[in-house]
C-alpha cells in the first residue's frame, strides 16, 4: 500500500441519498436516514487518519424548496444524529462545527446544532463541521457586508487582501480546503465552498452517499496523493 498524504481538510457534497433509497424502495427519507448514520462511519474514519476538518454539506439554501415533509424530516435529522452518537463523537475527541444560518431552522433544530458545538468546544481531534442552510454566494455576501461595515466605522481600511478577506467567510477557522469529493456522479459544485475550493483537488465518484465507505474513502485519499506527487515530480525536476 503507498504511502498516503493525508489532506488537512476535505470537504464533501454528500448527493445520492434519495436515488439510493429508491433503489430499494424505500422512501427518499430512508436515504437521508443512512446519510446521517454514514456521517458517523466517515467521521470517526477521518479522525482516526488524522485528517483535521471535515466538512460536509447537508443542507443548501436551496434545500427549502423540497416537498414539506422531506424538509421537516431533514430537520429532524440533526436530533437524532446527536442522540445516538454524540457519545461516541466525544469519546473521539471530535469537535463540532457548523456553517450556514440556523436562524431559519426550528428552535429545536437550532438548539440541537448550538448545542453539540458547545459540548465539544474543547475537543481537539477532527473538526467536524455541518453546512446547514449554507449557501457559498450567501455567505460571500455575508462577509462582504461584515468587510464594508468595518470599514464604515473606521475599524480597518478599505484594502484588503485575500487572506485578510478569508477571515470574514465562514471557514475562517478551518484550515484550506484540500479535497472536495461529490458522490452520486453529478460533475457540479452547486454552491458549495466557492472561494474555499479555489486550489482544491476534486474528486467526483458515481458512489451515492450512503454506500460511500472507508473504503472509498481511502482510494480518494490514494488518487489525492497521486496527484500531489506528479506536481511533487514536476516540482522535482525543475
Ligand atoms: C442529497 O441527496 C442529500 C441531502 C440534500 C441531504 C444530506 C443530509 C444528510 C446526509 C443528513 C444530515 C444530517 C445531519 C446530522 C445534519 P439527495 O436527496 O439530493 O439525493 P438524490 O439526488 O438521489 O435525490
Amino acid at each position: 500500500m503507498m504511502q498516503q498524504k493525508i489532506p488537512d481538510h476535505i470537504a464533501i457534497i454528500m448527493d445520492g441519498n434519495g436515488r439510493w433509497a429508491k433503489k430499494r424502495g424505500l422512501p427518499r427519507t430512508a436515504g437521508h436516514k443512512q446519510g446521517a448514520e454514514n456521517i458517523r462511519k466517515i467521521a470517526i474514519a477521518c479522525n482516526a487518519l488524522q485528517v483535521k476538518a471535515l466538512t460536509l454539506y447537508a443542507f443548501s439554501t436551496e434545500n427549502w424548496k423540497r416537498p414539506e415533509k422531506e424538509v421537516d424530516y431533514l430537520c429532524k435529522l440533526p436530533r437524532f444524529f446527536f442522540k445516538s452518537y454524540m457519545a461516541e463523537l466525544k469519546r473521539n475527541n471530535i469537535q463540532v462545527l457548523y456553517l450556514g444560518e440556523l436562524d431559519k431552522f426550528p428552535e429545536d433544530t437550532r438548539n440541537v446544532i448550538t448545542t453539540a458545538v458547545a459540548e465539544t468546544k474543547e475537543n481537539t481531534g477532527l473538526k467536524l463541521c455541518l453546512a446547514v442552510n449554507y449557501g457559498a454566494r450567501r455567505e460571500i455576501i455575508l462577509a462582504a457586508q461584515r468587510y464594508a461595515s468595518d470599514v464604515c466605522e473606521g475599524k480597518r481600511s478599505l484594502s484588503i487582501d485575500e487572506t485578510e478577506f478569508a477571515g470574514y467567510l465562514m471557514t475562517s477557522q478551518l484550515p484550506e480546503v484540500d479535497l472536495l469529493i461529490r458522490t452520486s456522479g453529478e460533475l457540479r459544485i452547486s454552491n458549495f465552498l466557492l472561494w474555499q475550493i479555489a486550489y482544491s483537488e476534486l474528486i467526483f465518484t458515481d458512489r451515492s452517499w450512503p454506500e460511500f465507505d472507508e473504503e472509498e474513502l481511502r482510494k480518494a485519499i490514494d488518487e489525492y496523493t497521486l496527484r500531489d506527487r506528479r506536481f511533487g515530480g514536476l516540482k522535482d525536476e525543475n
